[in-house]
């Protein structure tokens, strides 16, 4: 029980066999107290009674609403050891056509939600402490239709770097996940509406396979851990995608991405 004692908190929980949900069982398998948090009640509180943690609605893109989660963590707990930020989404758009409303909800949730994160979270973290994001291939690796998103992702990478030289010295790390597809209940679907794109994908992808969320977890809970010297690491957890190319818009079913 390597995290006994330790109070660890999840954004993005709320759907089950989502990757939100993986990282805070396996956060809890190891014995520490997690408050997870999204925007919907019902998920949230179903992990948090099959976990034995705290449920918490929290809008990751609202300020406020992160504000707010961080003085109720202070009040009921003193403190944070760990902070994954897995709460993220993705939005179909195009670099010419984009309008400003996507290009906003895209930044919202994937850029400012992880930046509020660590801005409230990290006053909380004692000795030892740890923020780890999840970022995505679409960030390193341009795929086509997925612009906004990717570089609001590539901004997190960013920022995470930028974390880890203004708070490594006072003992915090800060570090990112960056996956390639990951085979949840929600990419099932999606692959349902196109059977064929699955081996589309699938070939470009050295291992052969999508990642499943329990991937996700195992290294995100190892970049979480004081056991890892990672500080400003961006680690792909993708089977080798990062080094292929993603397949272009002219291969897909037309009018694919916005089902995403
Ligand atoms: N699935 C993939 O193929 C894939 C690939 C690369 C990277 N990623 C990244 O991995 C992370 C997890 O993705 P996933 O597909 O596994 O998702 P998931 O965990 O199945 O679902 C997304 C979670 O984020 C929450 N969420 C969405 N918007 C939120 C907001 N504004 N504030 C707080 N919570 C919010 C959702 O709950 P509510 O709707 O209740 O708020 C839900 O619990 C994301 O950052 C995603 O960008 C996913």
């Amino acid at each position: 029980m390597k995290f006994a004692g330790k109070i660890a908190t999840v954004f993005g929980a709320s759907s089950e066999g989502g990757t939100g949900w993986a990282i805070a069982e396996v956060l809890a398998g190891h014995g520490a107290h997690v408050v997870v948090s999204a925007r919907s009640m019902p998920g949230l509180e179903r992990l948090a009674e099959r976990i034995g943690g705290t449920a918490v609605r929290c809008d990751v893109a609202v300020e406020e609403d992160v504000a707010a989660k961080a003085a109720f963590i202070k009040e009921r707990f003193g403190h944070l050891d760990i902070v994954i930020v897995s709460a993220g989404q993705p939005v179909a758009s195009s670099v010419i056509d984009s309008p400003f409303e996507d290009l906003l909800r895209a930044t919202a949730i994937n850029y400012f939600g992880p930046f509020f994160a660590i801005k409230h979270m990290v006053p909380l973290l004692r000795a030892e402490g740890s923020v780890t994001v999840i970022s995505s291939l679409a960030s390193t690796n341009p795929i086509e239709g997925q612009v906004a998103y990717g570089a609001a992702k590539a901004a997190t990478n960013a920022l995470v770097q930028y974390a880890a030289i203004e708070l490594g010295p006072k003992g915090f790390r800060v570090n990112a996940v960056v996956p390639g597809s990951i085979e949840t209940p929600l990419l099932t679907q999606f692959l349902a509406t196109a059977p064929e794109i699955r081996d589309t994908y699938i070939k470009e992808i050295p291992s052969r396979r999508y990642a499943t969320a329990l991937d996700i977890a195992n290294a995100a809970v190892w970049m979480a851990s004081p056991e890892c010297f990672a500080n400003g690491t961006l680690l792909h957890v993708d089977g080798g995608n990062y080094l292929t190319r993603q397949p272009y818009l002219s291969e897909l079913p037309e009018g694919i991405m916005s089902k995403l």
